[in-house]
């Protein structure tokens, strides 16, 4: 069928509304510029395609970006999340998007919360579209349990002090976003699995750049600890600890450290703390 160019973008809303339909259509520029223009960005780049909005956020920081810069992308070829790991982002189906920090004096004491402040936006811009979402500390987001979105942040420093920071958000919207079983350590799912098919991630992306930006002013207050506590998945509940050298802390999980590691109590009622690293949280004993 060829449409006429002008009505391309009425056609494509259409088809969207089809109950039970999945689209994947490159993200529309014009519904993103629209999205983003009441929010008070620094200067955003897209790309159809693209190795890591990370690698790009960082290496565009380095380079004099504005603060609140912003790399959306349709699809990621080597998209990572922790220690480089692997994070899938195929072609029109997810969002995938790194905005860059110039932290100000005032909020560089509190800079290990910030992976809570990208996370609270998260669950706070699904709470919009009707979705009760969960913390998995320290960098996911879970729907119904599963993994739909991961947080990454990485930082630039100028020696001794981090200069900049990226935030880097990754949300499987479709179906078509989540990798295959073998490919995970965790179960995934998408927001189309929730939702109805036709979620608009112009939308979704705007609701959390809000988030931020709102968040932000008040990363140092206790309430801020407060609301990231309670948005955490399997609070008062057992959890286990694997961390990278294959070691395990088990306890329950009570809450956070002020710099926003985790708080367990273990059998004794003795409190562990434990700190962002190389770190996997998994629920049960
Ligand atoms: P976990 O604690 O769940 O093991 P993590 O937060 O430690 O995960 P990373 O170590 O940062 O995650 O690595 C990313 C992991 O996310 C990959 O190892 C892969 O299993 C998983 N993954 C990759 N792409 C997706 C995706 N689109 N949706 C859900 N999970 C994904
Ligand atoms: C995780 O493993 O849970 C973190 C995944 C972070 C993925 C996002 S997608 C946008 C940005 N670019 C990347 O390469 N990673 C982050």
């Amino acid at each position: 069928m060829v449409i006429p160019h002008h009505r391309t973008e009425s056609f494509l809303s259409w088809l969207k509304s089809w109950p039970g339909i999945s689209y994947n259509f490159p993200m529309n520029q014009n519904e993103l510029k629209r999205a983003l223009s009441k929010l008070p960005l620094g200067d955003v780049r897209y790309f159809d395609s693209i190795g890591s909005t990370n690698s790009e956020a960082l290496a565009w920081a380095t380079d004099g970006a504005k603060d609140l810069s912003l790399v959306v992308a349709d699809e990621q070829t080597a998209g990572r999340g922790r220690l480089d790991r692997k994070w899938f982002t195929p072609k029109g189906t997810a969002l995938a998007f790194s905005l860059i920090l110039h932290p100000t004096l005032g909020e560089k004491p509190y800079l290990t919360r910030v992976v809570g402040l990208a996370a609270l936006a998260v669950t706070d811009s699904l709470r919009i579209h009707g979705l009760i979402s969960q913390i998995k500390w320290p960098n996911d987001v879970l729907l119904n349990g599963r993994k739909v979105a991961g947080i990454l942040v990485e930082s630039i420093w100028a020696g001794e002090e981090v200069d900049c920071l990226v935030i880097g958000i990754g949300i499987n919207v479709l179906k078509g976003a989540v990798p295959s079983e073998e490919l995970l350590f965790f179960p995934a799912t998408s927001l189309e699995e929730s939702l109805a098919p036709n979620v608009a991630r112009e939308k979704v992306l705007r609701d959390i750049l809000a988030g931020i930006i709102a968040l932000r002013p008040h990363i140092s207050s206790d309430s801020f600890i407060n609301s990231w506590e309670k948005a955490l998945a399997f609070r008062g509940e057992q959890v286990q600890v694997e961390q990278g050298n294959g070691s395990k802390i088990t306890g329950e999980l009570v809450g956070l450290e002020p710099d926003g590691g985790l708080r367990l109590r273990d059998e004794t009622g003795k409190t562990i703390p434990v700190r962002f690293g190389d770190v996997h949280l998994r629920p049960g004993k």
